[in-house]
């Protein structure tokens, strides 16, 4: 049986962290899928179109380059903005949902984390995870990622982001932010990556004992 490990949460909740440690921990191949939101915004950005061109915006999905998504500026605190943006476009969804089955269909399985992955995506998954930190505490996490980049900003800044991006991507009507209903919420605020990553293993271990 293939193991489809699905991971959602609001922005910078530590789901990446977490994912990239399981699909090592299990041997899975592994897709940030806001890097896929990020890439189509920066195609956009890149050929000096409106983030509000949605055709264009579904064009550049429809025509994603796999490649394309080790660039590191994906990583800029703007694409984060700008992908939320495009995210909210239901063509856009629909020509990544497919990229996202694909990838999830391994015979091995995978580990996928995002915002619709247990909603939308992989709604079968063998285990659902919701990732979930207080705000104050992920504006911490990102503003120690971005210094540790070399990207300064204020932490009022990086919460006034986190916030209105949380609220844009839950209340979106295509695919929101949403825990699915066969999923375990775990809470990271008071966690380091290790603790979250045990916490984590000993939900999947007991989901797959029961399969
Ligand atoms: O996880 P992230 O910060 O890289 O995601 C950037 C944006 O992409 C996020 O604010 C909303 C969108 N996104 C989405 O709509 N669905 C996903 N599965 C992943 C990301």
């Amino acid at each position: 049986m293939p193991l489809v490990i699905a991971i959602d949460g609001p922005a910078a909740s530590g789901k990446g962290t977490l994912a990239k440690r399981l699909a090592t921990h299990y041997g899975l191949p592994h897709l940030d899928t806001g890097l896929l939101y990020r890439a189509v915004a920066f195609a956009l950005i890149q050929s000096g179109l409106s983030l509000e061109d949605r055709a264009a915006a579904a064009r550049a999905a429809e025509t994603l380059d796999a490649g394309s998504l080790t660039d590191t500026r994906l990583r800029d605190r703007a694409m984060g903005e700008a992908a939320s943006q495009i995210s909210a476009v239901p063509e856009v969804r629909a020509a990544l949902l497919a990229w996202q089955r694909r990838f999830a269909a391994d015979p091995a399985g995978a580990v996928l984390d995002g915002r619709d992955i247990g909603t939308v995506v992989c709604p079968a998954a063998s285990v659902k995870l919701f990732i979930t930190a207080s705000s104050l505490e992920r504006a911490r996490r990102r503003h120690r990622e971005l210094a540790g980049r070399g990207e300064a900003a204020s932490l009022e800044g990086i919460l006034a982001d986190i916030e209105a991006r949380d609220a844009r991507d839950s209340s979106r009507s295509a695919a929101p932010l949403r825990m699915a209903d066969d999923a375990v919420r775990l809470d990271t605020t008071e966690l380091d990556a290790a603790a979250a990553f045990d916490e984590a293993r000993a939900i999947i271990e007991r989901a797959r004992a029961t399969i």
